[in-house]
């Protein structure tokens, strides 16, 4: 039995409406998960987040930051500002943000480093696209984004975080990863840490993330390397997000 404790983390991506987040947190509160819970709304619905979740274990999390600190930077948000928000978490490097908005690997590296520094603890996202899985590159493709983390950040203080496999091809198209494919992954990603540091290799939570539902999870979150999921689409009903959640126990 690994000492290392599930997490369930909520990314809800750009949907949300005040009156629609108020209903999910009605119905999440009604169950509370006994897993540690992470819900990632987007900026503008943190603190509404932050607000339905109060006097519950979970806690709130944001889907980006940037790179910079406070200054002239239109559009961008602070680490600082999401803890002022109420988050704890925020998510880095997801697969969206690198195809569609050019993310590259050391600019999630630098976003992962100025997280920590501005006392958030991130989720980093990997993970290969189907045309690099086809082609037998998955393993070099997540190490090279892991190296990049690592080239910004010690082994050490990704305890505090977590990183995220998520394999493009898994992302919203119902096709989940197949458990053994998962942890081969995740194993992976373990001993490239392990290169570097071993403790913290055994402590770092290693969550999948593409297409987990109700039905699939409890079978993803046994393998020995899976320590939980990062969620989209079916943590948008409550009552699903709950059932991963439980699966995660
Ligand atoms: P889906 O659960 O909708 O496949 O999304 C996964 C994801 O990208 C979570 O960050």
């Amino acid at each position: 039995m690994s000492m290392r404790r599930k997490l369930v983390a909520a990314n809800w991506k750009m949907n949300g409406s005040r009156a629609e987040n108020a209903r999910w947190l009605h119905g999440f509160r009604d169950a509370l998960p006994a897993c540690e819970t992470v819900v990632c709304p987007p900026f503008v619905y943190l603190s509404q987040v932050v607000e339905g979740l109060a006097g519950t274990a979970a806690e709130a999390g944001a889907q980006n930051l940037s790179d910079r600190t406070a200054g002239a930077w239109t559009g961008e948000v602070t680490a600082e500002m999401l803890v002022d928000a109420g988050a704890k978490w925020v998510i880095v490097g997801h697969s969206e943000r690198r195809a569609a908005y050019g993310e590259g690997d050391d600019l999630v590296g630098a976003k992962a480093a100025r997280a920590f520094a501005g006392g958030l603890r991130p989720i980093v996202c990997v993970g290969e696209t189907l045309a690099q899985r086809e082609a037998g590159r998955t393993q070099e493709v997540v190490a090279a984004q892991l190296d990049a983390v690592l080239a910004h950040c010690a082994p050490a203080q990704l305890v505090g975080g977590a990183i995220a496999y998520e394999p493009v091809w898994a992302i919203g198209t119902g096709r989940t990863a197949t458990p053994e494919q998962a942890q081969e992954v995740h194993a992976a990603i373990r001993a490239r840490l392990a290169e570097r540091d071993a403790g913290a290799a055994e402590a770092t939570r290693l969550l999948y993330g593409g297409s987990v539902k109700p039905g699939n999870a409890a079978e993803l979150f046994r393998q020995s390397d899976i320590d939980g999921g990062l969620i989209g689409g079916a943590s948008l009903v409550a009552a699903d997000f709950l059932a991963i959640c439980a699966a995660a126990i």
